[in-house]
This record gives C-alpha cells, sequence and structure tokens, in this order.
C-alpha cells in the first residue's frame, strides 16, 4: 500500500486482530497510533511495528472524553488522522451467566459501550476534526463479526447485537461522512486465531461448539490475524476509494450472503 506520510489510528491494537493489523499498516510506511486499554500493553506493542513515526497509548475507547483527548495528542504530535481502524472488542465484560435469561444490564450495557458506543465515539471523532479539517483519503474501518450476521454461535447476546450495531454505524457513517471524502467499511471476521477465540473455547471446556466446526466452514479451518490484517490494508488503500458502506467477510466461507 502507498502508506507514505499517511498516519493510522488503531485501537485494540495489542489485541491479535489490531497488532496483526497495526504491523502490515506499519510495514507499508503508514505511521501507526496503536491505541489499547492497557497503556504498557500498547507501549510493548507499538515497540514492535516496523519504521518510525508511530505512538503508543492507553485508551479506554468507551470513555467519550479519552477518545477526544487521544485524537487531541495524536493530531498535536502528528497531524491529521487519516485512518481509524477500530479493533478494540470485548466478547464479555464481566463474569458470570452468559445465557440471554442470565445476562444483566451490567454486562449488556459494557458490552455496549465498548463494542457499540467505542465504534461511535472514534468514527464522531473523525467526522468532526475532518469536517475542519479535511484528508484526501479519510478511512474508518469499523469491526463487527460473522456472529452478528449469522445469528450467533459465540459469546452472548449482548455481544451479537453490538456487533450488530456496528454494521449499521458502517452504513450510516458512510452515507454521512462520503461528502467529507472519508469512506466507512467494516470487517467481519469469523473465527480466527487469537487470546479472544482461544479464551472462548477455554471457557466452554475445550469445546468448539459448532463455531469452529469444521463442517461449517468450507475452507475447513480457522483464519489467521494476518489473513484479516489483508482486508485492513486494502480497505485503509487509496486504491479502495470506492468502496464505502461494506463489510468485508474474512471468515472463510463461514456465511455467504
Ligand atoms: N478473533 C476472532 O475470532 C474474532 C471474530 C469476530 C470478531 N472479532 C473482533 O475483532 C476484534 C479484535 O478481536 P481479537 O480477536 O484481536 O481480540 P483480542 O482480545 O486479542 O483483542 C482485543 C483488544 O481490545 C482491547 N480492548 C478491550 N476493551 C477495550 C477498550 N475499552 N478500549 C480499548 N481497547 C480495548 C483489549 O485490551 C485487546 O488488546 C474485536 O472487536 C472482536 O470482537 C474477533
Amino acid at each position: 500500500m502507498d502508506g507514505e506520510n499517511r498516519l493510522a489510528l488503531v485501537t485494540g491494537g495489542a489485541g491479535g486482530l489490531g497488532l496483526a493489523s497495526a504491523l502490515r499498516l506499519a510495514g507499508s510506511g503508514v505511521r501507526v497510533a496503536l491505541a489499547d486499554l492497557n497503556n504498557e500493553a500498547a507501549q510493548a506493542s507499538v515497540a514492535k511495528l516496523p519504521g518510525t513515526g508511530h505512538i503508543g497509548l492507553g485508551l479506554d475507547v468507551s470513555d467519550e472524553e479519552a477518545v477526544i483527548a487521544a485524537f487531541d495528542r495524536i493530531e498535536e504530535e502528528r497531524g491529521p488522522v487519516e485512518i481509524v481502524v477500530n479493533f478494540a472488542g470485548v466478547l464479555r465484560a464481566g463474569v458470570g451467566d452468559f445465557s440471554l435469561a442470565g445476562l444483566t444490564v451490567a454486562e449488556w450495557e459494557r458490552v455496549f459501550a465498548i463494542n457499540s458506543t467505542g465504534s461511535f465515539l472514534l468514527t464522531r471523532e473523525m467526522a468532526r476534526r475532518r469536517g475542519k479539517n479535511p484528508v484526501s483519503h479519510g478511512r474508518i474501518i469499523l469491526v463487527s463479526s460473522a456472529g452478528a450476521q449469522i445469528g450467533g454461535y459465540q459469546g452472548s447476546a449482548a455481544y451479537f447485537s453490538s456487533k450488530g450495531s456496528v454494521l449499521t454505524l458502517v452504513k450510516a457513517a458512510a452515507r454521512e461522512l462520503a461528502p467529507l471524502g472519508i469512506t466507512v467499511n467494516g470487517i467481519a471476521p469469523g473465527p480466527i486465531d487469537t487470546p479472544m477465540l482461544r479464551a472462548a473455547t477455554q471457557a466452554r471446556g475445550g469445546s468448539d461448539s459448532g463455531y469452529t466446526g469444521m463442517s461449517r466452514v468450507p475452507l475447513a479451518r480457522i483464519g489467521t490475524p494476518d489473513e484479516v490484517a489483508a482486508a485492513t490494508m486494502y480497505l485503509a488503500s487509496r486504491d479502495a476509494a470506492f468502496v464505502t458502506g461494506s463489510v468485508m467477510d474474512v471468515n472463510g466461507g463461514l456465511r455467504m450472503q
């Protein structure tokens, strides 16, 4: 990708998918502001990126003031953000019973705060900043899940529902931000080998409960973080200038439209 001088904010950058995408973006010459909930994890991850001009920062994407402050800092230090990629997300926020009957309001609201409100806050901040200080190839990439598309298979109803809201936010934002030259697209990963997937499988005592059941995945394997990063690279590229409001499925064929 033609990354020279572009600046990307990658959230969840210390996680499996976020780090893989940050590595690919940095490898193509993009300067990366790598954000994660835990500042130490963000610093350790940003240190792995090739190239120069990167920043690591602690950021809770569900915190309105913190999102604004993160943009302030990144833009003061590095200039306008051109690409936002939001990999920050949780399958669940607490411990306990995640069946629909057992879900607490606190769990529902916290999962929404991170997965859904976090996506909104980052998108809104880009809209505000690029409205005043436009860039030529603005990109927002929000991360949903195949689980939201096919009606859930791993995690709780709070997770699927929050990721479903991301699918709709992609379309609403794509329409509104088109006049600013910002494209908004989603990625809907299927089962990808990351700490999140391993934790979810362990929580079920190692059973895949049909989620990664290979009979359901035509390509008969779990995906790799790098395969999701390849989707990030395309959607972030200037070549993808005519692609907006779309959701790229990276799922081995688990769900076909
Ligand atoms: N791995 C999969 O199979 C899969 C499938 C579908 C969707 N996804 C989605 O992809 C994204 C990345 O998942 P992953 O597998 O890399 O998970 P992961 O757990 O490895 O990474 C998620 C990262 O998000 C960070 N995070 C959590 N809450 C945050 C907050 N409030 N603010 C900022 N950062 C926060 C975590 O610290 C972690 O580093 C998530 O949104 C997830 O829902 C993953």
